[in-house]
């Protein structure tokens, strides 16, 4: 489907509007993609502006984090959006975090109780609710854009999750009890990421990453266990380091700095 040619495009860009934001960029809707990021790499590469959106009402071949399926049934939220960071610095890294906390604010805005959990999984009641995938783009002069995938399952929890996976994942209309408009959540999520966006070029990182950290699921100074590079780790989750890396505190005394993997909290074994 061609740009805009889809109803929730058309209403995202008056939801921004209406926002006070003035969408600098194409939005794209298309009722079944493969997986939006890939769309957006595509047009990315083809020379798309920054901010250009991919908005989907289902994806056949969803990608989530570290090559995992992203299940996409009809109902949720599948977004991507397009930045072209400059100049490329160390700035970069914390784009993931600031889109998490975008995701984040938008649902707290809707009344739920949300908490981020390192790396980037958008928490409800400990039960995932939504993720990023966000994915460089590079050409001959290095690193050129940044493809941020947002994934929030907003009217129904996937009926396709393996067994082991599917209790810890819930969608925004079971926690809230009622009907939440997909559309709604983009534009708020949106409006956000432009916020962070705009703050961590001004700023820099630190303000992304005390914000984030203040969103975060309460385990700093308790016992994690990390899977991070093909090596397992156990120590106390002390703080997040301005590049949006995990610092945790090993039982040696040494510090380990995360930059990529999966973290869970070590409850102490009861009596
Ligand atoms: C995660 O594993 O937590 C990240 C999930 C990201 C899913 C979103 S849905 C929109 C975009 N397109 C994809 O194929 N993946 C991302």
């Amino acid at each position: 489907m061609s740009a805009e040619a889809g109803e929730a495009g058309a209403r995202l860009r008056a939801l921004l509007a209406a926002r006070g934001l003035d969408w600098p960029a194409e939005i794209e809707h298309t009722p079944l993609s493969p997986s939006t990021n890939d769309r957006l790499k595509q047009r990315a590469r083809a020379g798309a502006v920054e901010w250009t959106v991919v908005l989907a009402d289902a994806q056949s071949a969803g990608r989530g984090r570290q090559g995992r399926r992203w299940s996409s049934p009809p109902g949720n939220l599948y977004m991507s959006v397009l930045l072209r960071p400059a100049p490329p610095d160390a700035r970069w890294s914390v784009i993931p975090l600031a889109a998490g906390l975008a995701v984040g604010e938008a649902l707290a805005a809707e009344g739920l109780d949300v908490r981020l959990k390192w790396p980037n999984d958008v928490m409800a009641e400990g039960r995932k609710v939504g993720g990023i995938l966000a994915e460089a783009t590079s050409g001959a002069d290095g690193l050129e854009s940044v493809v941020l995938g947002i994934g929030v399952n907003v009217a129904v929890r996937p009926p396709d999750l393996p067994p082991e996976v599917a209790g810890a994942v819930t969608c925004v209309a079971e926690e809230l009890a009622r009907a939440v408009d997909r559309v709604m959540i983009a534009a708020a999520v949106l409006a956000r990421l432009s916020v962070w966006y705009h703050a961590l070029a001004r700023e820099g990182p630190r303000v992304v990453q005390a914000a984030w950290r203040a969103r975060a699921v309460p385990w700093w100074g308790r016992a994690v266990e990390a899977q991070s590079g093909g090596r397992r780790l156990r120590g106390i989750a002390r703080d997040l380091d301005e590049g949006g890396a995990l610092i945790l505190e090993l039982e040696d005394g040494t510090r380990a700095v995360l930059h990529s993997g999966e973290v869970r909290e070590v409850r102490p074994a009861r009596d």
